[in-house]
């Protein structure tokens, strides 16, 4: 099985899930391609059986960076023909992860980001298989208090083991799936 994943991690938290994901993958005996994200990406996502994507959650969105690769592979892909209305099913499985901090409305907030990527996978035909919701702490000094005072109470230092933990349970039960 081809396994892409690929993530746009501005602050650290991000990658701290990505390296889970593919060490767990690694451990399970797949070989994965990592592309973390920048302005430069190129990646053919159809090129792979099964591909995780993920982003640490700006405004509701995917950063700035994971929004224009889904934009220009959007584009990409709908020149060549392969966006097909009715979004016919190709066989191949994405999951889409964030990592999110939720100061004023939790989880609320960070489902627009992950639906925002997972689109460009289901209108691809990809089955979502799942959709991760990683909290992470707002690292720039100036939002501490986003870390202490918000909806979700005190998440300084998240991801923390026990997220990381659980990460490496889903990528083990959605692999043996
Ligand atoms: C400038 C800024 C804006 C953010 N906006 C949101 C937001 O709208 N909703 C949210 O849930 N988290 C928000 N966060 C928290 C980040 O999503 C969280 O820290 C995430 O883990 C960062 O991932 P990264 O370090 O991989 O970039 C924001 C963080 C920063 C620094």
């Amino acid at each position: 099985m081809n396994i892409l994943n690929l993530y746009y991690s501005s602050t650290g938290n991000t990658i701290k899930v990505a390296e889970k994901i593919s060490r767990t993958l690694e451990d399970l005996g797949h070989q994965v391609d990592d592309v973390q994200v920048s302005r430069e990406t190129e990646v053919d996502v159809l090129a792979y059986d099964r591909v995780f994507t993920g982003s640490g959650v700006y405004t509701w969105l995917p950063g700035r960076p994971m929004q224009r690769l889904i934009e220009r592979l959007r584009e990409g892909y709908a020149g060549k023909g392969l966006i097909k209305p009715g979004a016919p099913r190709i066989g191949k499985g994405a999951i889409i992860y964030c990592t999110y901090g939720g100061a004023h409305t939790g989880v609320n907030e960070a489902i627009p980001a992950v639906k925002y990527m997972g689109q460009l996978f289901d209108h691809l035909g990809f089955d979502i298989l799942d959709e991760w919701y990683v909290v992470g702490e707002y690292n720039p000094a100036r939002m501490r208090n986003m870390s202490t005072e918000g909806r979700l109470g005190d998440i300084s230092g998240r991801p923390d083991a026990h997220d990381l933990a659980e990460v490496e349970q889903k990528v083990r039960g959605i692999m043996l799936a």
